[in-house]
């Protein structure tokens, strides 16, 4: 790729809406003596772009990779560490053996790093590639900014616990490819696994926090559910092709859904700028993998009151946009029909969705994403509740039903606003 259409390539529109580009941080020129260098970083470059470090490592109107942003774990907040190459408060004095230690490794100078930073996926990055990682992150420009990494309550501010948490959860191991299996789909196999941390969330944890294994099965992360991307076709991509993978990773959308919440930034800020050939390799991976094994739920019957009462509020409130038939409209509206996110067993993001709205990803591939108005301030518990239950359980879908404590305690767990009184 030239430098020109990396750069067009690495435009970035941040998640508090300020756009800024990552071409405007210094570029190194290519001096012929160099080259080799530079195309290192260049590459670097691009696996940043692939890992994501800038989405974590940068806070909310904060200078990029100067780090301060708030995560919030099960076990308290985690603020996030400027690894800008700042001498005094970034990673400036640090050799590649200790970036090495930190990312694949999960050790800090100060101790065990928590796995809110993503090392348990992170530690299967090649050799050649955790080089030329190096090579673009310690040209960061320095920015002086100190943060406190660890806020955690006591005992889980100890960073020596940690030790166990590894020895139980963390395999310390680069990617092996599957002999059993072609280059697209390895390739696949270690983006998604290494760089892509997309197990993060969507793969189940344990009460601690470590990975299940059942990797990939669908997860819910703070008021979110990222969804099976099993070959499963109820609740994971089982009717989905390998196009209409890369589609969606590429634009936030395709024929049948459209990506909201924590995707929406894993789309603007990292996939829509892979490569073509690293798209439909990802593509290649998950349609290889074998459904998950649990069978659908029975649906509801169309006569049952909930799904009744439901359906006559659907039709008022949304089948404008989503159609009475709840085809929606390719590319823009969601197809609801026979849909994996409906189905899913957790509900969190339909409730998060109805209750709060939601606005699809702007990529260079789908400039405008649509957006949908949130109903909370509108509609009563038992409303949602009836009109979740109804969509759960038409066209093809089949998933139980919610009641109206399910919504009011979403309310609580996403802080949306009341209902105004009826
Ligand atoms: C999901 C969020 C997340 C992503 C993505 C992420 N990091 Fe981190 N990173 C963290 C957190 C949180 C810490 C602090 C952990 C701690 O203090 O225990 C951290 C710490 C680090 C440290 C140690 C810094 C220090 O001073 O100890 C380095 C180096 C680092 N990250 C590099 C990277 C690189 C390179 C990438 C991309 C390949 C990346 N991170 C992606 C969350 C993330
Ligand atoms: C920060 C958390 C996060 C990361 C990292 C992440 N995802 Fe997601 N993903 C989600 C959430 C949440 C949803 C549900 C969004 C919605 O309902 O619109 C989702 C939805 C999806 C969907 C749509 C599934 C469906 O049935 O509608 C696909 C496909 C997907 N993710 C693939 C990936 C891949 C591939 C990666 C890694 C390259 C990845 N995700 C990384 C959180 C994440
Ligand atoms: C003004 C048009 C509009 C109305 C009215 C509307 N929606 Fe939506 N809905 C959308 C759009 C657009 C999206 C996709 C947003 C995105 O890109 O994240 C969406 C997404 C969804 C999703 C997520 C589907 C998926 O595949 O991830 C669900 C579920 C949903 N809507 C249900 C409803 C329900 C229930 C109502 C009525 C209470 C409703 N919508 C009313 C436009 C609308």
């Amino acid at each position: 790729m030239t430098r020109n259409l990396l750069q067009r390539a690495l435009r970035i529109s941040f998640r508090s809406g300020v756009v800024f580009s990552l071409a405007a941080l210094p570029v190194c020129t290519v001096h012929a003596q160099n080259a080799p260098v530079n195309a290192r970083m260049e590459h670097g470059r691009y696996l940043a772009v692939a890992g994501d470090c800038l989405a974590c490592h940068t806070a909310t109107d904060g200078k990029p990779f100067a780090g301060g942003l708030d995560l919030k774990t099960p076990f308290g907040i985690i603020t996030t560490s400027n690894i800008t190459s700042d001498k005094e408060t970034g990673i400036g004095n640090w050799t590649f053996e200790q970036f090495d230690n930190a990312v694949r490794h999960g050790k800090g100078p100060n101790g065990h790093l928590y796995p809110a930073m993503p090392y348990t996926a992170y530690s299967q990055i090649t050799d050649a590639d955790i080089a030329d990682l190096w090579e673009y992150i310690r040209t960061l420009p320095p920015v002086s900014y100190k943060v406190e990494s660890n806020k955690l309550p006591f005992p889980y501010n100890i960073r020596t616990l940690l030790v166990f948490w590894n020895f139980l959860f963390f395999k310390d191991a680069t990617f092996v490819p599957d002999s059993s299996k072609n280059d697209e789909i390895n390739r696949g196999a270690y983006l998604a696994q290494s760089l892509g941390h997309c197990g993060t969330c969507h793969t189940p944890k344990n009460a601690l926090g470590g990975d299940t294994k059942d990797t990939f099965q669908g997860a819910s992360l703070q008021g979110w559910f990222a969804p099976d991307l099993t070959n499963n076709a109820h609740t994971g991509l089982g009717q989905w092709t390998a196009d209409d993978i890369v589609t969606y990773l590429r634009s936030g959308t395709n024929r049948y859904t459209a990506a909201s919440g924590p995707m929406t930034e894993a789309i603007v800020n990292s996939t829509q700028h892979l490569t073509d050939a690293d798209l439909h390799a990802i593509a290649a991976y998950f349609k290889a993998l074998p459904p998950r094994t649990v069978s659908p739920p029975q649906p509801l019957a169309a006569s049952n009151a909930q799904v009744t009462a439901g359906q006559r509020d659907f039709m008022v409130e949304c089948s404008a946009c989503h159609r009475s038939s709840g085809a929606g409209i390719s590319n823009m509206i969601p197809d609801l029909r026979n849909n994996p996110a409906v189905n899913a067993s957790n509900p969190d993001s339909l409730l998060n969705i109805v209750l709060k709205g939601t606005e699809g990803p702007a990529t260079h591939a789908n400039p405008t994403g649509a957006a949908m108005p949130g109903f909370g301030w509108k509609l009563q518990d038992e409303q949602i509740a009836n009109i979740l239950t109804y969509i759960r359980n038409s066209w093809g879908n089949a998933a139980p039903a919610l009641s109206a404590a399910d919504v009011s305690k979403a309310r609580t767990t996403i802080s949306a606003q009341p209902a105004v009184p009826r």
